[in-house]
C-alpha cells in the first residue's frame, strides 16, 4: 500500500479499510500467485500481462501441452484500483510507467502543462492499462477494420473481428446482449454503471436535440450518443488480469513472474535457414539478470511505448537509429514510427446552477462509501466518463457513419477535487490552473473532452539509450497537419453548442469564460482562441498505438504480418496495441482485448491446434 500513500490524503481512512474489506470479501477468484522460479524453457514467453498479454495467457495455457509464462514488470491491482471513481488515484503511483512526451519544437502543444511535457500514464501492474484506464468499452468504426483488412492485413475485416469482440463479452445489460453485436458468457464483464448523475440524461438527450440518435455506438452505426458502457463487474473494476487471469489462476501449465522486467529479446540465426530467430528473452527480477527459453515462440505484449523500445533494444528497429546506439542490426523495421493517439482539449468547462455534479465534497462521505461496500452501487461506481458520442464535423460526410470527433462527457471538471489530483496528474502549470480554475471553487461543473478520432499527425517513440530502465522518448507530434487543428476547432464549437441545447438550459449551463493564459490576445471564442486553447490544454485521452505497425512485407512501414509475425524475423510477434496500422474510431482497450482472442486462435492454427481458417 505504501506506494500510493502520497496520494490518499483525500480517501478518508475508513474508506480505505471498508473497501479493502469488500475488495477481499466479494471476488471469489483470488489473485493469480506469482511464480517463485522461473523455469529454465517454457512453449511460449509472453512479455507484459497487460490488455492483451493477459488474454493470450489465458488462452494458451487453454493447451494442456503448452507450458506458458507470462512476464510482467508490474505487481498486483489492489482495493484502490478495483473502485471506479478513484482510478484518478492511480496515475504517478507505483502501478504507472510515469511516461511524459517530449517537449515540442516550436511549443506546438502542451503548452499549459508544466516543461511543456504531458503526462503519459501506462500501466505498470497485472492487467496493464486495463487497471488505470478509465474502462470506456468501445469498439471503434467497422470502416476502422475493413480499412485495416484492404491496407493488405487478411482476417481482420470487421466480420471477421467481431466474432472475437463477443468472444470475451459478458454483457450485462440485457437490451444490449439480446442484439446481435453482443454476447453473454465471455470472461469480460461489460455493463453501464449502476450509478448516474442527472446530467448524463441531458447529455443523451442534448445529442438528440442537436439531430444525433441515442443508441448502441458499439452496434449497426456508430455516429450518436450513450450512455457508456464500462469493463466493470458488482460496481468495481473489470481489468483484464480480473477478467482473464483470475479463473485460470490454478492451471499448472501458465506461470505468472510479476516484478519482472525484460531488457530484450535474445535472436540468433537458426543454422539450416540462416535467418534470425527469437528463442528466449532477458530479463531483470529480485535486482538480477534471468534468461528464459522459448521452444515455440516470444510474443511482445508489452504495450505501445514498451514492445517498440524492447525491439529496438534487441536489434530490430529502423537502421540509423539503432545504428546511433551501435545495436547490431537483425531487421532494418520502422518500429517506433507511426505512433497515433487521440488528442483533443482538456479542461473544456462548463457551469450549472444545480447540485448536480461530481464533486468530490459531495460524495465523500460515510454513507456514499457503504453504498459501494455494501450493495456495490452509488457514486463510486461511476467511471468519471458517463456518456460518450461519435458526431461530425463539417468535414465529415454526416450520410457515410463515419464519424470524426468523439465527445467524452464526465460531469465534472477539473476543480470538481479542489486541486488535488487532477491538476497533479495533468501535470498543469499553477498559473494556469490558478486562473483559470481556481475561481471556480467549487462550482459546479461538467466538461465536454472533444477529441480527433482519426488524427493525420504520426509521431514516433525513440530509444535514449540502451539501458531498458531508461525511458524511451516519446513525440506524439500533435497537430502537425493544418486538417487536425480545423477538424478539432470544428470539435470543440460543437461541444459549446451541446451546452446550448434545451436539455442543457434546464440546467442553466453556459461555458465557462476565463481565458486559457497564454490566449488571451485571441477573441474568446473564436477559432484562433479554440486552436490556442488546445495547443496548451492539450489532452491525451491515454490511446498511444501503432508503433509496430501490421502490414505486408511489401509496405516499408510495416513491422508485423497480418498473422503479427514480426518480418524477417522467426518465432517473434507482437500483439498488442502497437499492431494496429491505423488508430480505431474509438476506445482502444476492447479492441486490443479482441487482438489478443484473434491472435491466440492464429497461433494456435499455425502450431495445428485448430482447424486453420485461411
Ligand atoms: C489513464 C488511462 C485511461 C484509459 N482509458 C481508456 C478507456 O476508458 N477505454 C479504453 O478502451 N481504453 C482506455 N485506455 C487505453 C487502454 O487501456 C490501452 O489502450 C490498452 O490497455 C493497451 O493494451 P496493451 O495490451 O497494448 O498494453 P498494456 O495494457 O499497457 O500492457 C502492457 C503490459 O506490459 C508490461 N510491460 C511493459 N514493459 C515490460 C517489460 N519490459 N517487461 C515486462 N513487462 C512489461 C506493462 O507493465 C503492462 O502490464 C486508457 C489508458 C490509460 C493509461
Ligand atoms: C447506418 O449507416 C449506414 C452507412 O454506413 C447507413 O446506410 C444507414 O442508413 C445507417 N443506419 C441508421 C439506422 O442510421
Ligand atoms: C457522402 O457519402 C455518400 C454515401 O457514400 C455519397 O453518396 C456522397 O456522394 C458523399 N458526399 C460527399 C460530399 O462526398
Ligand atoms: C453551432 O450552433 C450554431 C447556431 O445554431 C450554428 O450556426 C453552428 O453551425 C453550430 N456549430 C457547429 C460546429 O455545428
Amino acid at each position: 500500500m505504501a506506494p500510493i500513500a502520497i496520494s490518499w490524503g483525500i480517501i478518508p481512512l475508513f474508506a480505505v479499510g471498508l473497501t479493502y474489506m469488500r475488495y477481499l470479501s466479494v471476488d471469489p477468484e483470488s489473485h493469480p500467485v506469482s511464480t517463485r522460479s522461473v523455469q529454465p524453457e517454457y512453449d511460449f514467453v509472453i512479455v507484459g500481462g497487460g490488455s492483451a498479454g493477459a488474454v493470450l495467457a489465458n488462452r494458451l495455457s487453454e493447451i494442456r501441452d503448452w507450458n506458458v509464462l507470462l512476464l510482467e514488470a508490474g505487481g498486483y491491482e489492489n482495493e484502490v484500483s478495483d473502485v471506479p471513481a478513484l482510478a484518478g488515484f492511480l496515475q504517478l503511483s507505483d502501478m504507472d510507467w510515469k511516461y511524459k512526451t517530449m517537449p515540442p519544437r516550436n511549443r506546438a502543444y502542451c503548452q499549459a502543462m508544466i516543461g511543456d511535457r504531458c503526462n503519459w500514464p501506462r500501466g505498470k501492474v497485472l492487467g496493464g492499462s486495463s487497471v488505470l484506464n478509465a474502462m470506456v468499452y468501445v469498439r471503434g468504426n467497422k470502416r476502422d477494420y475493413d480499412n485495416w483488412a484492404q491496407m493488405g492485413n487478411p482476417g481482420w475485416s470487421f466480420e471477421e473481428v467481431l466474432p472475437y469482440f463477443k468472444k470475451s463479452e459478458d454483457n450485462r445489460n440485457p437490451y444490449l446482449a439480446k442484439t446481435k453485436y453482443h454476447s453473454t458468457g465471455g470472461y469480460l464483464t461489460v455493463q453501464e454503471a449502476p450509478w448516474r448523475s442527472p446530467l448524463v440524461a441531458a447529455f443523451v438527450s442534448g445529442g438528440e436535440d442537436m439531430g444525433y440518435h441515442n443508441r448502441d455506438i458499439n452496434g449497426a452505426n456508430q455516429t450518436g450518443f450513450m450512455i457508456v458502457q464500462g469493463t466493470i463487474r458488482r460496481g468495481s473494476r473489470c481489468s483484464t488480469s480480473k477478467a482473464f487471469l483470475r479463473p485460470v489462476r490454478l492451471r499448472r501449465n501458465l506461470d505468472i513472474a510479476l516484478h519482472s522486467e525484460v531488457g530484450k529479446v535474445l535472436i540468433r540465426n537458426e543454422p539450416k535457414t540462416g535467418r534470425p530467430q527469437a528463442y528466449g528473452v532477458e530479463f531483470m527480477r529480485n535486482g538480477a539478470k534471468h534468461t528464459v527459453r522459448a521452444r515455440r515462440e516470444v510474443i511482445m505484449s508489452a504495450g505501445a511505448i514498451n514492445s517498440p523500445q524492447i525491439l529496438m533494444l534487441s536489434g530490430i528497429g529502423p537502421r540509423e537509429h539503432l545504428e546511433e546506439f551501435k545495436i547490431p542490426v537483425v531487421a532494418d523495421l520502422k518500429v517506433g514510427h507511426n505512433l497515433q493517439d487521440h488528442v483533443g482539449l482538456g479542461g473544456l468547462t462548463f457551469l450549472v446552477d444545480q447540485p448536480v455534479s461530481f464533486k468530490t465534497s459531495r460524495f465523500q462521505n460515510v454513507p456514499v462509501f457503504l453504498d459501494y461496500v455494501i450493495n456495490e452501487r452509488g457514486p463510486l461506481t461511476m467511471m468519471g466518463i458517463e456518456g460518450i458520442a461519435f458526431l461530425n464535423s463539417k468535414y465529415a460526410n454526416a450520410s457515410e457513419d463515419w464519424p470524426d470527433i468523439q465527445f467524452h462527457f464526465a460531469p465534472s471538471s477539473i476543480n470538481s477535487d479542489n486541486g488535488v489530483q487532477i491538476r497533479r496528474i495533468v501535470g498543469i502549470r499553477d498559473r494556469v490552473y490558478n486562473t483559470m480554475y481556481k475561481p471556480l471553487g467549487s462550482a459546479e461543473t461538467w466538461t465536454i473532452l472533444p477529441l480527433l478520432l482519426r488524427p493525420k499527425s504520426t509521431g514516433w517513440v525513440r530509444l535514449k539509450s540502451t539501458n531498458p530502465s531508461d525511458h524511451p522518448q516519446i513525440e506524439p507530434n500533435y497537430f502537425a497537419y493544418p486538417e487536425d487543428v480545423a477538424t478539432l476547432v470544428e470539435g470543440v464549437k460543437l461541444a459549446v453548442n451541446l451546452s446550448s441545447t434545451p436539455s442543457f438550459q434546464q440546467f442553466g449551463s453556459r461555458l465557462h469564460t476565463i481565458p486559457m493564459p497564454g490566449c488571451s490576445k485571441y477573441q474568446f471564442p473564436s477559432d484562433e482562441y479554440w486552436e490556442c486553447a488546445f495547443r496548451h490544454f492539450t489532452f491525451t485521452m491515454y490511446h498511444p498505438a501503432g508503433t509496430c505497425k501490421m502490414g505486408p512485407a511489401s509496405d516499408p512501414s510495416a513491422v508485423v504480418d497480418a498473422r503479427l509475425k514480426v518480418h524477417g524475423v522467426d518465432r517473434l510477434r507482437v500483439i498488442d496495441a502497437s499492431i494496429m496500422p491505423q488508430i480505431i474510431s474509438g476506445n482502444p482497450n476492447a479492441p486490443t482485448i479482441m487482438i489478443g482472442e484473434k491472435a491466440s486462435d492464429m497461433i494456435k492454427e499455425d502450431w495445428g491446434k485448430l482447424p486453420s481458417k485461411s
